[in-house]
Protein backbone atom coordinates (compact mmCIF):
# COMPACT_ATOMS: atom_id res chain seq x y z
CA UNK A 1 0.00 0.00 0.00
CA UNK A 2 0.95 3.56 -0.78
CA UNK A 3 0.96 6.59 1.08
CA UNK A 4 1.53 10.52 0.26
CA UNK A 5 3.53 12.83 1.66
CA UNK A 6 4.91 16.68 0.41
CA UNK A 7 8.42 17.22 -0.60
CA UNK A 8 10.26 19.75 -1.28
CA UNK A 9 12.01 19.05 -4.57
CA UNK A 10 14.76 22.05 -3.93
CA UNK A 11 14.65 25.47 -1.78
CA UNK A 12 12.16 27.89 -3.24
CA UNK A 13 8.62 29.32 -2.93
CA UNK A 14 6.01 27.13 -2.07
CA UNK A 15 5.96 25.97 -6.16
CA UNK A 16 8.87 23.73 -4.63
CA UNK A 17 6.43 21.34 -2.76
CA UNK A 18 5.13 18.44 -4.88
CA UNK A 19 2.86 15.23 -3.83
CA UNK A 20 4.75 11.97 -3.86
CA UNK A 21 4.06 8.58 -2.82
CA UNK A 22 6.15 6.43 -0.88
CA UNK A 23 5.45 2.42 0.11
CA UNK A 24 3.77 1.94 3.13
CA UNK A 25 6.16 -0.55 5.58
CA UNK A 26 6.04 -1.86 9.10
CA UNK A 27 7.37 0.28 11.86
CA UNK A 28 11.24 -0.77 13.20
CA UNK A 29 11.66 -1.71 16.56
CA UNK A 30 10.63 0.99 19.06
CA UNK A 31 9.22 3.08 16.53
CA UNK A 32 5.22 4.07 15.67
CA UNK A 33 3.64 4.14 12.74
CA UNK A 34 0.85 7.36 13.00
CA UNK A 35 -1.69 8.50 10.58
CA UNK A 36 -1.41 11.87 10.59
CA UNK A 37 -4.64 14.05 11.13
CA UNK A 38 -3.39 17.13 11.38
CA UNK A 39 0.03 19.03 10.69
CA UNK A 40 1.05 22.72 11.17
CA UNK A 41 2.10 25.06 8.39
CA UNK A 42 4.92 26.87 10.80
CA UNK A 43 7.11 29.94 10.58
CA UNK A 44 10.34 27.23 10.69
CA UNK A 45 8.82 25.27 7.44
CA UNK A 46 8.85 28.63 5.70
CA UNK A 47 12.32 29.35 6.43
CA UNK A 48 13.68 25.70 5.94
CA UNK A 49 11.72 25.15 2.69
CA UNK A 50 12.75 28.39 1.30
CA UNK A 51 17.04 27.53 2.40
CA UNK A 52 16.54 31.09 4.15
CA UNK A 53 16.47 29.10 7.99
CA UNK A 54 20.01 29.93 10.58
CA UNK A 55 21.78 27.07 8.71
CA UNK A 56 20.64 27.14 5.60
CA UNK A 57 23.90 26.41 3.31
CA UNK A 58 25.77 25.06 6.08
CA UNK A 59 26.74 21.67 6.83
CA UNK A 60 24.17 21.38 9.68
CA UNK A 61 21.61 23.22 7.08
CA UNK A 62 18.49 21.05 6.09
CA UNK A 63 19.40 19.20 2.34
CA UNK A 64 16.72 19.02 -0.14
CA UNK A 65 14.84 16.77 -0.91
CA UNK A 66 12.40 16.64 2.46
CA UNK A 67 8.94 17.13 3.92
CA UNK A 68 8.31 20.10 5.61
CA UNK A 69 6.44 19.95 8.65
CA UNK A 70 7.79 20.80 12.40
CA UNK A 71 4.44 19.16 14.39
CA UNK A 72 2.12 16.65 14.36
CA UNK A 73 -1.34 15.42 15.72
CA UNK A 74 -2.21 11.68 14.63
CA UNK A 75 -3.42 7.89 15.51
CA UNK A 76 -1.00 5.69 15.95
CA UNK A 77 -2.00 3.11 13.53
CA UNK A 78 1.05 0.28 14.20
CA UNK A 79 3.93 -0.28 16.70
CA UNK A 80 7.26 -2.04 16.54
CA UNK A 81 8.99 -4.52 18.20
CA UNK A 82 9.81 -3.48 21.98
CA UNK A 83 6.89 -0.11 21.75
CA UNK A 84 5.43 -0.09 25.12
CA UNK A 85 4.13 3.90 25.58
CA UNK A 86 1.53 4.09 23.13
CA UNK A 87 -0.73 1.31 21.55
CA UNK A 88 -2.46 1.06 17.85
CA UNK A 89 -5.21 3.71 18.66
CA UNK A 90 -3.78 6.01 20.46
CA UNK A 91 -3.88 9.60 20.00
CA UNK A 92 -0.15 11.16 19.75
CA UNK A 93 1.14 14.70 18.86
CA UNK A 94 4.72 15.01 17.71
CA UNK A 95 7.82 17.63 17.36
CA UNK A 96 9.08 16.56 14.29
CA UNK A 97 11.12 19.78 12.95
CA UNK A 98 10.36 18.14 9.15
CA UNK A 99 8.54 15.38 7.93
CA UNK A 100 5.15 16.64 8.92
CA UNK A 101 3.30 17.44 5.72
CA UNK A 102 2.28 13.59 5.14
CA UNK A 103 0.08 10.98 5.66
CA UNK A 104 1.89 8.93 8.10
CA UNK A 105 4.76 9.59 10.05
CA UNK A 106 7.42 6.69 11.71
CA UNK A 107 8.45 7.97 14.95
CA UNK A 108 10.23 6.70 18.11
CA UNK A 109 7.73 6.13 20.37
CA UNK A 110 9.43 7.26 23.35
CA UNK A 111 9.22 10.87 21.30
CA UNK A 112 4.82 10.80 21.21
CA UNK A 113 2.71 13.15 23.30
CA UNK A 114 0.25 11.78 24.70
CA UNK A 115 -3.07 13.81 22.96
CA UNK A 116 -6.44 13.49 24.54
CA UNK A 117 -8.95 11.48 21.95
CA UNK A 118 -11.40 14.27 22.07
CA UNK A 119 -9.40 16.92 20.76
CA UNK A 120 -10.09 19.20 17.15
CA UNK A 121 -6.70 17.95 15.51
CA UNK A 122 -7.17 20.77 13.14
CA UNK A 123 -7.43 23.24 16.06
CA UNK A 124 -5.31 21.37 18.46
CA UNK A 125 -2.24 20.89 16.32
CA UNK A 126 -0.59 24.54 17.18
CA UNK A 127 -0.66 23.85 20.98
CA UNK A 128 2.32 21.14 20.03
CA UNK A 129 5.10 24.28 18.67
CA UNK A 130 3.87 27.27 19.32
CA UNK A 131 2.00 27.33 22.63
CA UNK A 132 5.08 25.02 23.81
CA UNK A 133 7.03 28.01 22.81
CA UNK A 134 5.03 30.35 24.27
CA UNK A 135 4.29 28.71 27.43
CA UNK A 136 8.07 28.11 28.01
CA UNK A 137 9.25 31.38 26.90
CA UNK A 138 6.57 32.51 29.28
CA UNK A 139 6.65 30.84 32.55
CA UNK A 140 10.31 28.90 31.95
CA UNK A 141 12.29 31.43 30.82
CA UNK A 142 10.85 34.58 31.90
CA UNK A 143 9.01 33.28 34.87
CA UNK A 144 6.20 35.67 34.88
CA UNK A 145 4.34 36.75 37.81
CA UNK A 146 0.46 38.33 37.71
CA UNK A 147 0.53 41.60 37.18
CA UNK A 148 3.73 42.39 35.44
CA UNK A 149 4.18 44.87 32.72
CA UNK A 150 4.63 41.96 29.55
CA UNK A 151 5.57 43.89 26.01
CA UNK A 152 5.29 41.07 23.67
CA UNK A 153 6.78 41.94 19.97
CA UNK A 154 5.13 39.75 17.08
CA UNK A 155 1.81 39.29 19.08
CA UNK A 156 -0.40 38.72 16.08
CA UNK A 157 1.00 35.74 14.89
CA UNK A 158 1.29 31.78 15.76
CA UNK A 159 3.10 32.58 19.00
CA UNK A 160 1.97 35.78 19.69
CA UNK A 161 -1.29 34.92 19.82
CA UNK A 162 -0.88 31.73 22.19
CA UNK A 163 1.08 34.33 24.20
CA UNK A 164 -1.83 36.85 24.38
CA UNK A 165 -4.21 33.61 25.60
CA UNK A 166 -1.47 32.61 28.27
CA UNK A 167 -0.64 35.90 29.16
CA UNK A 168 -3.87 36.85 30.11
CA UNK A 169 -4.83 33.50 31.90
CA UNK A 170 -1.32 34.52 33.93
CA UNK A 171 -2.56 38.01 35.01
CA UNK A 172 -0.15 39.83 32.79
CA UNK A 173 -0.36 43.59 32.16
CA UNK A 174 0.37 43.76 28.20
CA UNK A 175 1.34 45.43 25.72
CA UNK A 176 1.55 43.95 22.07
CA UNK A 177 3.05 45.21 18.68
CA UNK A 178 1.92 44.08 15.65
CA UNK A 179 0.28 45.54 12.33
CA UNK A 180 -2.97 47.62 12.84
CA UNK A 181 -5.20 45.61 10.82
CA UNK A 182 -4.42 42.94 13.72
CA UNK A 183 -5.34 44.81 16.60
CA UNK A 184 -8.80 43.47 17.50
CA UNK A 185 -7.28 40.42 18.46
CA UNK A 186 -4.28 42.05 20.77
CA UNK A 187 -7.62 44.02 22.37
CA UNK A 188 -9.48 40.94 22.82
CA UNK A 189 -7.00 39.32 25.33
CA UNK A 190 -6.91 43.05 26.57
CA UNK A 191 -3.46 44.05 25.26
CA UNK A 192 -2.62 47.71 24.48
CA UNK A 193 -1.49 47.29 20.85
CA UNK A 194 1.42 49.27 19.46
CA UNK A 195 1.67 49.86 15.42
CA UNK A 196 5.34 48.93 14.61
CA UNK A 197 4.93 50.33 11.41
CA UNK A 198 3.79 53.89 12.73
CA UNK A 199 5.30 53.63 16.09
CA UNK A 200 8.18 52.97 17.96
CA UNK A 201 7.08 50.91 20.95
CA UNK A 202 9.57 52.17 23.04
CA UNK A 203 8.60 56.04 22.59
CA UNK A 204 5.15 54.42 22.88
CA UNK A 205 6.15 52.26 26.33
CA UNK A 206 8.11 55.21 27.87
CA UNK A 207 5.30 57.61 27.93
CA UNK A 208 2.95 55.06 29.36
CA UNK A 209 5.63 53.13 31.57
CA UNK A 210 8.52 55.91 32.48
CA UNK A 211 9.70 52.80 35.49
CA UNK A 212 9.91 50.52 32.35
CA UNK A 213 8.41 46.72 31.84
CA UNK A 214 9.18 43.72 33.70
CA UNK A 215 9.17 41.46 30.80
CA UNK A 216 9.62 41.59 26.97
CA UNK A 217 9.04 38.55 25.33
CA UNK A 218 10.38 39.05 21.63
CA UNK A 219 9.72 36.97 18.33
CA UNK A 220 11.60 38.83 16.03
CA UNK A 221 14.95 38.90 17.31
CA UNK A 222 16.80 41.32 15.64
CA UNK A 223 19.22 43.89 16.75
CA UNK A 224 17.74 47.22 17.15
CA UNK A 225 14.28 45.97 18.52
CA UNK A 226 16.67 43.72 21.10
CA UNK A 227 18.13 47.19 22.09
CA UNK A 228 15.06 49.11 22.31
CA UNK A 229 13.11 46.25 24.38
CA UNK A 230 16.29 46.08 26.58
CA UNK A 231 16.34 50.02 26.87
CA UNK A 232 12.68 49.52 28.41
CA UNK A 233 13.67 46.78 30.77
CA UNK A 234 13.37 48.20 34.88
CA UNK A 235 15.70 46.31 37.58
CA UNK A 236 14.97 42.65 37.77
CA UNK A 237 13.46 43.24 33.84
CA UNK A 238 13.95 40.04 32.27
CA UNK A 239 14.10 39.89 27.94
CA UNK A 240 13.02 36.72 26.14
CA UNK A 241 13.71 36.37 22.66
CA UNK A 242 12.20 32.90 20.82
CA UNK A 243 12.11 34.09 17.13
CA UNK A 244 14.72 32.88 15.03
CA UNK A 245 17.30 36.10 13.90
CA UNK A 246 17.05 37.30 10.72
CA UNK A 247 19.76 38.24 8.82
CA UNK A 248 21.63 34.69 9.43
CA UNK A 249 24.92 34.64 11.43
CA UNK A 250 26.21 37.98 11.28
CA UNK A 251 23.12 39.21 13.21
CA UNK A 252 23.27 35.89 15.42
CA UNK A 253 27.27 36.96 17.07
CA UNK A 254 25.34 40.52 17.38
CA UNK A 255 22.76 39.21 19.34
CA UNK A 256 24.77 36.88 21.24
CA UNK A 257 27.43 39.59 21.86
CA UNK A 258 24.62 41.62 23.26
CA UNK A 259 23.46 39.01 24.99
CA UNK A 260 26.55 38.32 27.03
CA UNK A 261 27.41 41.73 27.96
CA UNK A 262 23.49 42.36 29.39
CA UNK A 263 24.16 38.98 31.16
CA UNK A 264 27.19 40.09 32.61
CA UNK A 265 26.80 43.70 33.52
CA UNK A 266 25.24 44.18 37.21
CA UNK A 267 22.65 46.38 35.83
CA UNK A 268 19.46 43.93 37.39
CA UNK A 269 18.84 42.99 33.28
CA UNK A 270 18.61 39.64 31.82
CA UNK A 271 18.32 38.31 28.39
CA UNK A 272 17.34 34.58 27.79
CA UNK A 273 16.98 33.14 24.45
CA UNK A 274 14.42 30.58 24.08
CA UNK A 275 14.43 27.24 21.68
CA UNK A 276 12.67 23.88 21.09
CA UNK A 277 16.52 22.55 20.62
CA UNK A 278 16.48 21.84 24.83
CA UNK A 279 13.93 19.13 23.66
CA UNK A 280 16.15 17.42 21.55
CA UNK A 281 19.26 17.61 23.38
CA UNK A 282 18.37 18.20 26.74
CA UNK A 283 15.88 16.70 29.17
CA UNK A 284 12.99 16.27 27.87
CA UNK A 285 10.28 15.94 30.80
CA UNK A 286 9.72 19.35 31.03
CA UNK A 287 8.34 19.70 27.71
CA UNK A 288 5.84 16.15 28.29
CA UNK A 289 4.88 18.33 31.74
CA UNK A 290 3.97 21.81 30.00
CA UNK A 291 2.38 20.06 27.08
CA UNK A 292 0.36 18.20 29.56
CA UNK A 293 -0.39 21.49 31.12
CA UNK A 294 -1.43 23.17 27.50
CA UNK A 295 -4.06 20.31 26.52
CA UNK A 296 -5.42 20.72 30.32
CA UNK A 297 -6.45 24.58 29.46
CA UNK A 298 -7.11 23.27 26.01
CA UNK A 299 -9.75 20.67 27.34
CA UNK A 300 -11.09 23.24 29.95
CA UNK A 301 -11.67 26.00 27.23
CA UNK A 302 -8.82 28.38 28.90
CA UNK A 303 -7.00 28.44 25.40
CA UNK A 304 -7.87 28.27 22.15
CA UNK A 305 -6.13 28.19 18.77
CA UNK A 306 -7.01 31.23 16.18
CA UNK A 307 -7.18 29.28 12.99
CA UNK A 308 -6.76 31.50 10.06
CA UNK A 309 -7.29 28.62 7.99
CA UNK A 310 -7.40 25.00 7.27
CA UNK A 311 -6.39 23.23 4.00
CA UNK A 312 -6.06 19.53 2.97
CA UNK A 313 -2.99 18.10 3.00
CA UNK A 314 -2.43 18.38 -0.62
CA UNK A 315 -2.73 22.01 -0.76
CA UNK A 316 0.74 22.40 1.83
CA UNK A 317 1.96 25.20 -1.40
CA UNK A 318 -1.48 27.24 -0.61
CA UNK A 319 -0.90 27.17 2.74
CA UNK A 320 2.61 27.95 2.62
CA UNK A 321 2.04 30.83 0.77
CA UNK A 322 -0.98 31.91 2.84
CA UNK A 323 1.57 32.50 5.91
CA UNK A 324 3.93 34.25 4.26
CA UNK A 325 1.90 36.52 2.56
CA UNK A 326 1.78 38.55 6.02
CA UNK A 327 -2.19 38.34 5.93
CA UNK A 328 -2.07 35.28 8.97
CA UNK A 329 -3.41 36.03 12.41
CA UNK A 330 -2.72 33.02 14.61
CA UNK A 331 -1.83 29.61 12.83
CA UNK A 332 -2.63 28.10 9.07
CA UNK A 333 -2.57 24.42 9.64
CA UNK A 334 -2.81 21.13 6.99
CA UNK A 335 -5.64 18.99 7.93
CA UNK A 336 -6.29 14.97 6.33
CA UNK A 337 -8.27 15.42 3.45
CA UNK A 338 -10.56 12.82 5.28
CA UNK A 339 -11.61 14.99 8.29
CA UNK A 340 -11.72 17.80 5.60
N1 LIG B 1 12.40 29.39 19.54
C1 LIG B 1 11.78 28.39 18.91
O1 LIG B 1 11.95 27.23 19.26
C2 LIG B 1 10.84 28.72 17.79
C3 LIG B 1 9.87 27.80 17.35
C4 LIG B 1 8.99 28.19 16.36
C5 LIG B 1 9.12 29.45 15.78
N2 LIG B 1 10.10 30.28 16.20
C6 LIG B 1 10.29 31.63 15.63
O2 LIG B 1 9.44 32.55 16.32
C7 LIG B 1 9.11 33.62 15.45
C8 LIG B 1 7.61 33.83 15.44
O3 LIG B 1 7.00 32.65 14.93
P1 LIG B 1 5.46 32.60 14.59
O4 LIG B 1 5.15 31.17 14.32
O5 LIG B 1 4.66 33.29 15.61
O6 LIG B 1 5.43 33.41 13.22
P2 LIG B 1 4.18 33.93 12.39
O7 LIG B 1 2.96 33.18 12.78
O8 LIG B 1 4.60 33.94 10.99
O9 LIG B 1 4.00 35.41 12.94
C9 LIG B 1 4.99 36.36 12.91
C10 LIG B 1 4.28 37.71 12.97
O10 LIG B 1 5.19 38.73 13.29
C11 LIG B 1 4.68 39.95 12.79
N3 LIG B 1 5.79 40.83 12.47
C12 LIG B 1 6.57 40.86 11.36
N4 LIG B 1 7.51 41.82 11.48
C13 LIG B 1 7.31 42.39 12.71
C14 LIG B 1 7.97 43.42 13.43
N5 LIG B 1 9.02 44.06 12.93
N6 LIG B 1 7.52 43.73 14.69
C15 LIG B 1 6.47 43.09 15.22
N7 LIG B 1 5.80 42.11 14.57
C16 LIG B 1 6.23 41.75 13.33
C17 LIG B 1 3.82 39.61 11.61
O11 LIG B 1 2.54 40.12 11.89
P3 LIG B 1 2.06 41.60 11.56
O12 LIG B 1 1.14 41.50 10.40
O13 LIG B 1 1.40 42.00 12.82
O14 LIG B 1 3.23 42.43 11.21
C18 LIG B 1 3.68 38.09 11.65
O15 LIG B 1 2.34 37.68 11.61
C19 LIG B 1 9.71 33.27 14.09
O16 LIG B 1 10.97 33.89 13.98
C20 LIG B 1 9.89 31.76 14.18
O17 LIG B 1 10.90 31.29 13.32
C21 LIG B 1 10.94 29.96 17.20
Amino acid sequence: MKYKRIVATKFGGPEVLQVIEDELHEPKAGEARVKILAASVSRPDITARSGKALYSGTPLGQKVPFTPGYSIIGVVDAIGEGVSEVAVGDWVGALTVIHGYSEYLYWKSDRLIPVPKDVDPGEAVPLILNYIVAYQAMHRSARVKAGEKTLIIGASGGIGTALLQLGKIAGLQMYAVASANKHAILQEYRAIPIDYHTQDFAEVIRQSEPAGVDVVLDGMTNVDGIRRALSLLRRGGRLVCFGEPAGGFPNLLQVLGIFAAVNMLPNGKSMKLYGTSTYFIGDPKPYYEDWATIFKLYQEGKIKPIIEKKFPLWEAAQANALLESGKVTGNVVLVSPELF
